[in-house]
């Protein structure tokens, strides 16, 4: 059994300088990626298990019900990366079938990313586990030096690509395309165009449990840098916008008021908003002219419900 832990300093996020750089814009935003602390860590889990939201079950059933093809079409591959594994729950189905002998997992949340690795290294005797915290979409790179040679398959599930613009995920798949080498392959899973009614159900769940997500980050601000929303005057508004075909959440504000952070002072508009998220929804064409133009070419492709799995090479 093997299990290393590295957490990249250099590659922190810098949540103060992003927000007060996002609240300074117009018109204000912040990046997604800042959601997920732990209490949003906790809360995007919730959401997965709503009934308005299919993404991660569809992708789990697809990914149940296909794996024998989906593993036969990607063949032998000795090392499989995950950016933004998360709890790593969603490559042990890959590990299974196609037995690696490396398996890299990257996230931001380093020290959450060790404890979710380590059983990986005890339940797969036979398998090199290496965790790294890392803001993987900015210092890629840094994750070469641990790679062993061979064939490479970088796993990228959970939708996660349509946080992105498209321009911005052509970028991220072309640093994949750097990373994963010359034989190197992609296996990527993302949420497909559907009707506006369900698109918009899912980011409203009944329960409150996307609102409830999307004003964490408000929380977060206050307790990490002591900024002082009042979360009764802001709303969490989202919906699918058809031109753009993406879903995107924003926090509204119910009254004209002003925040302060680190001793800056932000107004707000009554009615104004703080763009928190875009979730991008894609056909599978339009997807794969982003995943060509960074260089991969598609191998294979499966589709459950609204959501669709590709191969690339
Ligand atoms: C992580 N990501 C793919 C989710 C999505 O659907 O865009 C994040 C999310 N935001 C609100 N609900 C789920």
């Amino acid at each position: 059994m093997s299990f290393r832990f590295l957490d990249l300093p250099a590659a922190r996020d810098d949540l103060r300088a992003d927000v007060l750089a996002g609240l300074a814009a117009q018109p204000k935003s912040i990046p997604p990626k800042y959601f997920y602390d732990a209490p949003g860590c906790r809360l995007f889990e919730a959401i997965c298990k709503q009934p308005e939201y299919a993404v991660t079950r569809t992708e789990h059933a697809l990914m149940a019900s296909r794996l024998p093809e989906i593993a036969a079409a990607i063949g032998q591959v000795d090392c499989i990366i995950e950016p933004g594994a998360g709890d790593c729950s969603k490559v042990r189905a890959l590990l299974d079938a196609l037995h690696p002998s490396q398996l890299i997992v990257l996230d931001i949340a380093g020290s959450a990313l060790a404890q979710a690795a380590e059983p990986l290294a005890h339940d797969y005797p036979l398998l090199d586990v290496t965790a790294i915290g890392m803001d993987f979409i900015h210092e890629l790179d840094a994750a070469s030096p641990h790679l062993a040679p061979g064939r490479r398959l970088i796993y990228y599930p959970g939708s996660s690509i349509g946080n992105f613009s498209p321009a911005e995920a052509a970028t991220v798949l072309t640093r994949f395309r750097h990373l994963a080498g010359e034989a190197g392959q992609l296996l990527i899973g993302f949420d497909l165009k559907k009707s506006p009614q369900q698109l918009h159900q899912a980011y409203n769940d009944a329960a409150g449990v996307t609102a409830a997500f999307n004003l964490n980050l408000l929380e977060r601000l206050n307790r990490e840098l002591g900024a002082n929303f009042d979360l009764a005057q802001f709303n969490h508004y989202a919906f699918y916008n058809p031109q753009a075909g993406r879903i995107e959440m924003h926090l509204v504000s119910l009254a004209e008021q002003t925040v302060t952070i680190s001793g800056q002072a932000f107004h707000f508009d009554l009615g104004e908003s703080l763009h928190t998220e875009n979730s991008y929804k894609y056909r599978p064409d339009e997807f794969g002219g982003i995943a060509n133009s960074a260089g991969w070419k598609q191998k294979g492709e499966w589709v459950l419900d609204g959501f669709a799995v590709q191969l690339y090479t």
